[in-house]
């Protein structure tokens, strides 16, 4: 299984680097590449999980098809279409690497929730609301919503993302814009949460991002990937306890047993626990989209 770190390891130079994506500035476009990089606990790990940044790539392009009426960013994701220097690297770039019509982006992360999980969870605790919105007394921590809801935040380059409110959400964005942003992430969340309920898989609540291009409110950035959403195993979850994650709970178990304190570097992370998280990834995006991963099956290999 190859694996890639960082796009230095091809001599390429990225304009912008986040946590796991590398981007590349092409004037109009951007070349989005997803990296094996792995974060717990908001520090990125030394190590690679080899094919996450595929699995990431791949799951999005997934979604994006399912949702053909939905304007999105995606100009390729054939390497052999992507231009110079990088079209030389199709076999590392390969299934983690979206050519993107570059948009200006909606300052605010737009959230659906059709359970009880995270800040929303910690907010409910505290208050009975969240982003303004009461909810029934009497619910529990990984208990299903009556209806899913919309909880925008705020995009924080730095720290974490705060909760708004709709009005708040609006003041910023518009009132129009804002609307349609929520109707749109409702939308695609029950959407998507109805697919992955038919396979097993619980999508708790997942984050979308969205820009204009052209004009048009557009999905951007990665969809429903197990990195913006909550999958739960449907057979797994309890209200009451929060659910084991998909993916990551091999990590943060195998972190917690070392006694890390979260805020050093952190520990070295042993080749059996990333095997055995990159197979969850894997495993995951084979239970939602087998057909659809089987032609980027070469670079999950
Ligand atoms: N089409 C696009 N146009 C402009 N910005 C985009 C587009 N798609 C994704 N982005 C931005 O690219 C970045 C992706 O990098 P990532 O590693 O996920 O960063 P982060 O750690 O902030 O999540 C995000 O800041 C996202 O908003
Ligand atoms: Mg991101």
């Amino acid at each position: 299984m190859r694996s890639l770190r960082t796009t230095s390891e091809l001599g390429l130079r990225p304009d912008a680097a986040g946590k796991v994506r590398e981007l590349f500035d092409l004037g109009d476009e951007l070349l989005i590449v997803a990296t094996d990089r792995i974060s717990a606990y908001d520090c990125v790990m030394a190590e690679a999980v080899p094919g996450r940044g595929v699995v990431l790539t791949v799951m999005t392009l997934a979604w994006l098809a399912r949702f053909p009426d939905v304007p999105n960013h995606l100009v390729t994701a054939d390497p052999a279409r992507f231009p110079e220097p990088f079209r030389e690297h199709a076999e590392a770039l390969g299934g983690r690497t979206m050519l993107a019509r570059k948009a200006a982006r909606l300052p605010i992360e737009c959230v659906a929730r059709g359970y009880l999980s995270g800040s929303a969870w910690q907010s409910y605790r505290q208050t009975g609301e969240i982003c303004g919105i009461r909810l029934p007394a009497g619910l529990r921590r990984a208990e299903r919503l009556p209806q899913p809801i919309f909880t925008p935040a705020t995009k924080a380059e730095t720290g974490h993302d705060e909760n708004l409110s709709f009005a708040q959400a609006a003041a910023l964005i518009g009132d129009g814009p804002a609307a349609a942003a929520r109707d749109l992430t409702l939308r695609l969340y029950g959407e998507a949460a109805a697919w992955a309920a038919e396979r097993g898989v619980i999508v708790a609540d997942t984050k979308f991002e969205f820009g204009l291009i052209d004009g048009r409110l557009s999905l951007i950035d990665e969809v429903l990937t197990p990195d913006s959403s909550r999958f739960w195993p449907a057979g797994e979850v309890r209200p009451g306890s929060e659910p084991p994650s998909w993916d990551k709970q091999i990590l943060r178990n195998h972190l917690d047993s070392v006694g890390w304190d979260h805020a050093s570097p952190p520990p070295p992370v042993p080749p059996w626990v990333l095997e055995r998280t990159a197979a969850r990834y894997r495993e995951v995006l084979q239970i939602l989209f087998a057909a659809e991963a089987a032609p980027w099956r070469r670079y999950l290999e």
